[in-house]
C-alpha cells in the first residue's frame, strides 16, 4: 500500500469543488503549444474526477515569472490546448482572490477551470502559508498530477496539502509507482545508463545510482571526464579536468561497493559537431589532439549490449553521445532500440526520463516502447539523486 492517498480513496465528490495541481508549464512557440504530453498525462485525473461529478479547478505554474504579472506567460495562452483534450474549459484571470472565488462558485458538476499562472504571485514559490490558504478556499480537496514539479516546495504543491485532504492523481501515482519499481525495489541485475555533457551536473546523482545498481553506462560527454581521469588522452573534447578527483571518487566507491562502470572502449571522433562531418570510427588509443568524441563506437555498443542482456531493469538519463547531429546519433539510437526489444519481450523493466533522453528515445523511434517515460526533467533527476521530493512528501503527511 502506498503512504499516500490515491483518488481511490475518495468517497462521493459529486457537487465537490476538486483543485487540481497540474504542470502545464508547456513549450509555446508563435502562441501555440508545440507539445501537449503534460495535458494528455492529467487527462485521465480530470476526466475521472469530472466523470464522477466534481467541479474541477485546475492550477499551474508557467515559466519563471518570479511573483509579478508577466503577460508573455499567461496560461490564457495554453487554454484552446488544454480545451481541445478535456472539452472547453473556462479561465480565471487571477489563481486567488474574490473574484476568482465567484467564478469557482458559479460551477456546475463536471465543469472545468483553469486557474491563472499560480506563480504570478511571490507567494508561490515562497511557500507561503496565508497565500496557500487563499488557494485551498477554492477547492473541499486537493489532488496533485504534477510530478514533474515535486521537487518544488511551492504553496501549490507543498504548502496547500497540509490544508486540504489531499490525493495523487492517477498521473502522480502512476509515475511513482513506476520509478519505485526501477530503483526502490527493482529486479536485478539493475543497470543504469547516464550520459549528457557534464559530470558538474550528475555528481549527487552518479554517486546515488553507484550505491543502487549493479552496473553504470556512462556515456556522453561525461564519459570523457572519466576517461582523461583514468589517464586517457581524449584531445580537444569536451572535458571537464577539474572533475578528475570526483570522477575518480566516484569510481572508486563504486569499485567499492560492487558496481561496474563501463566506460566508452572506441569512440566516434571529428573535428568539429556538423551534419554529416568526416567522422572516424577510432580506438581510445588513436585519439589525436584535434579530435572531438561524438559519440561511443560499435564495440562501445556491442559491450553495453551484451550487459543489457543479463539486465532485468534498466534506469536511462542522458544520451550516449550528440544524438542530435548525423551521424552523431548512432549509439544512443542502437542501445535504445535495444532496450526497447527487452522491453518489449518482457525482460526488462525500463524507466527513461530528462528532456534530452525523452528527445533521443523519440529519435530512435521508441519512445513508447520503454515501461516508463517520464515527463520530469528537474523532479526525475532530483529522484535519480536519491533526495526527498518536497510534494510527494506532504500528499504522504496529508491526513
Ligand atoms: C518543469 O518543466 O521541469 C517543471 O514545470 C518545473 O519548472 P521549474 O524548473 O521552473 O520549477
Amino acid at each position: 500500500m502506498s503512504a499516500y492517498k490515491t483518488l481511490d480513496d475518495l468517497g462521493t465528490i459529486r457537487g465537490q469543488r476538486a483543485l487540481v495541481r497540474v504542470d502545464f508549464n508547456l513549450p509555446v512557440i508563435d502562441g501555440k503549444v508545440t507539445d501537449t504530453t503534460r495535458i494528455e498525462r492529467a487527462a485521465p485525473t480530470v476526466r475521472e474526477l469530472t466523470g464522477r461529478g466534481a467541479r474541477v479547478i485546475l492550477m499551474s505554474h508557467r515559466g519563471r515569472p518570479k511573483g509579478k504579472v508577466d503577460p508573455a506567460l499567461t496560461l490564457e495562452h495554453i487554454l484552446p490546448a488544454v480545451s481541445a483534450i478535456l472539452s472547453p474549459v473556462g479561465f480565471a484571470s487571477d489563481c486567488i482572490g474574490q473574484e476568482t472565488l465567484k467564478i469557482v462558485e458559479k460551477l456546475n458538476d463536471g465543469d472545468i477551470l483553469l486557474l491563472e499562472n499560480t506563480r504570478f504571485h511571490r507567494g508561490e514559490e515562497d511557500n507561503d502559508p496565508s497565500f496557500a490558504k487563499a488557494l485551498a478556499a477554492l477547492g473541499d480537496f486537493y489532488v496533485n498530477d504534477a510530478f514533474s514539479v515535486a521537487h518544488r516546495a511551492n504553496s501549490s504543491t507543498e504548502a496547500i496539502a497540509h490544508l486540504l485532504p489531499s490525493y495523487a492523481g492517477r498521473a502522480m501515482a502512476a509515475e511513482l509507482s513506476g520509478l519505485a519499481r526501477a530503483l526502490d525495489q527493482p529486479e536485478r541485475p539493475l543497470v543504469a545508463l547516464v550520459g549528457g555533457a557534464k559530470v558538474s551536473s550528475k555528481i549527487d546523482l552518479l554517486n546515488n545510482l553507484v550505491t543502487k545498481a549493479d552496473a553504470l553506462v556512462i556515456g556522453g560527454g561525461m564519459a570523457n571526464t572519466f576517461l582523461a581521469a583514468l589517464g586517457h588522452d581524449v584531445g580537444a573534447s569536451l572535458c571537464e579536468h577539474d572533475l578528475s578527483e570526483v570522477a575518480l571518487e566516484i569510481a572508486t566507491h563504486a569499485q567499492d561497493i560492487g558496481c561496474d562502470i563501463l566506460l566508452p572502449t572506441d569512440v566516434v571522433v571529428a573535428e568539429t559537431l556538423e551534419q554529416n562531418v568526416p567522422a572516424q570510427t577510432i580506438p581510445l588509443s588513436e585519439i589525436a589532439a584535434s579530435d572531438k568524441i561524438f559519440d561511443v563506437g560499435p564495440q562501445t555498443i556491442a559491450l553495453i549490449s551484451q550487459r543489457l542482456e543479463r539486465a532485468k531493469t534498466v534506469i536511462w538519463n542522458g544520451p550516449l553521445g550528440a544524438f542530435e547531429v548525423q551521424p552523431f546519433d548512432a549509439g544512443t539510437c542502437a542501445v535504445a532500440r535495444h532496450v526497447a526489444m527487452l522491453t518489449q519481450a518482457g525482460r526488462v523493466v525500463s524507466v527513461a526520463g530528462g528532456g534530452d533522453t525523452v528527445a533521443a528515445l523519440n529519435h530512435a523511434g521508441v519512445g513508447h516502447q520503454f515501461s516508463y517515460i517520464s515527463t520530469a526533467g528537474g523532479a526525475f533527476l532530483e529522484w535519480l539523486e536519491g533526495n526527498t521530493l518536497p510534494a510527494v512528501k506532504a500528499l504522504e503527511e496529508s491526513e
